[in-house]
């Protein structure tokens, strides 16, 4: 691989971006998205995702467009656009494969394409390669090859980054993964699995999150059990934590756009191939009904309707600003349907994203005179962990209920007044 490739990398999200900036030390990169406004944000030094300092961006030497034509004769095209889900959970490849049609205009001979977003085990043979050969009239694996490389990285993980984590990589020949393989390697000392081929890594990719989506359905189930039970699932799962061989995850809120939605893809391929996922869709069914849980049990300790609510993050976890299928909102959502008053409040989401996703106005500022009847804690941002009992119990009415629904309070000793939930 020359020194200095020409690479197009499309889609510049939470991991296209440090990608492209990743890569543009070592080569000639152009960095591609059809939203004009995030082109013209990146080519100001802004990164609205938070991952890429403004000092960072502006030095990274990379071209941004929105110009499909601006990829012509690039060497390498590595596509990181969304896969989600529509509402009925079905996956929705409207992206992947219009970004197929948009590399394939643009596609010479002797390119490679390497995809990074999640797919099923297939999909990029499939249904993205003869995208690329239509709109191209190139022959795949011959005129063109193919590539798939998951991406592992962890939005807000200042420990598990693109330098840190071990790449998996395939192609549609030795070759070729050995040429992605010394692409990537470059950018995280060598620190490569070559898989077989290019369906056992897209496996590798959904199982992975399938089997986290799992575990935390199990604890999350567990804290379901224990709430009936009258026992405190932190108290039990840091006894049982105590085994040599016992996983040690937390019940929470799954959201965003890759643990919650990642089992779907893997599940609609296992039924087309006449498989009904039984584990995995139980794990989403109860990762998916968590916010009513916590809804019902917040609502439970509630004055029967017109309770004033402080709802604490809306974002889909800690210290990230991506509000993308937040389980909080459902918490909103239902605590306003059962006649309460809720407040919300989040410093690292945007406000206009919020009230356009979730209808919800976030407030400015938490310091004001009101007092809540409930201070719901659904998201651990620096920012609430770090609080002080004294803090919470300032906003909280006299025999006002905390819950900690993201488990960040757990060891803060509040005034004897106060009531206190968690998950
Ligand atoms: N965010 C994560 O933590 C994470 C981690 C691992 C894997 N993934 C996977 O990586 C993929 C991308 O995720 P993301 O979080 O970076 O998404 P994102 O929404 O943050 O970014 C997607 C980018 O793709 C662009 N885009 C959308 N459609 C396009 C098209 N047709 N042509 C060109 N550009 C287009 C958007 O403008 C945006 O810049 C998904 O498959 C996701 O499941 C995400």
């Amino acid at each position: 691989m020359s020194k200095l490739s020409r690479i197009a990398v499309i889609g510049l999200g939470y991991v296209g971006l440090p990608l492209s900036v990743a890569l543009a030390e070592h080569h000639s990169v152009i960095g591609f998205a059809i939203d004009a406004e995030r082109i013209d944000q990146l080519r100001r030094g802004h990164d609205r995702t938070d991952e890429i300092s403004p000092e960072r961006l502006g030095g990274a030497g990379i071209e941004w467009s929105s110009e499909s034509g601006a990829m012509r004769g690039a060497e390498y095209f590595i596509v990181t656009v969304p896969t989600p889900v529509d509402d009925q959970n079905i996956p929705d490849l409207s992206a992947i494969l219009a970004a197929s049609r948009t590399v394939g205009a643009e596609l010479q001979p002797g390119a490679i394409v390497i995809y990074e977003s999640t797919v099923w085990p297939g999909l990029t043979e499939e249904e993205c390669a003869p995208e690329l050969e239509r709109a191209s009239g190139l022959k795949c694996g011959q005129d063109f090859h193919l590539g798939y490389s998951p991406e592992r990285i962890n939005p807000g993980d200042k420990e598990h980054t693109l330098r840190t984590i071990i790449k998996i990589v395939a192609g549609d020949t030795p070759e070729i993964a050995a040429r992605i393989a010394a692409l990537y390697g470059a950018i995280n000392g060598g620190n490569i699995y070559v898989a077989p081929d290019i369906r056992t890594a897209e496996a590798a990719k959904v199982i992975e999150n399938a089997q986290r989506d799992i575990n935390i359905a199990f604890v999350n189930e567990v804290a379901q059990i224990c709430h009936k039970l009258g026992l405190s699932s932190a108290e039990v799962l840091q006894a049982a934590g105590t085994k040599w061989n016992f996983l040690n995850f937390t019940p929470g809120l799954v959201g965003g756009h890759c643990i919650g939605v990642d089992p779907y893809y893997l599940a609609h391929r296992a039924e087309q191939a006449g498989h009904r996922p039984e584990v995995i869709l139980a794990g989403r069914q109860i990762n998916d009904s968590m916010g009513e849980f916590v809804a019902s049990h917040i609502a439970e300790q509630m004055p029967a309707s017109g309770g004033r609510v402080l709802v604490l993050g809306l974002t889909f976890k800690k210290n990230v600003p991506d509000l993308r299928n937040s389980l909080v909102a459902d918490i909103v959502r239902l605590l306003k349907a059962a006649g309460h008053i809720v407040d919300v409040h989040d410093p690292l989401a945007d406000t206009a994203i919020a009230k356009t996703l979730y209808g919800i106005n976030l407030l400015p500022d938490i310091a004001g005179p009101e007092r809540y009847d409930c201070v719901a804690g659904a998201v651990a941002h620096d920012s609430y962990s770090d609080m002080t009992a004294e803090q919470i119990a300032g906003l909280l009415r006299e025999d006002g209920l905390l819950a900690d629904i993201a488990g960040m309070w757990r060891t803060l000793e509040l005034p004897a007044r106060l009531r206190r939930w968690q998950l």
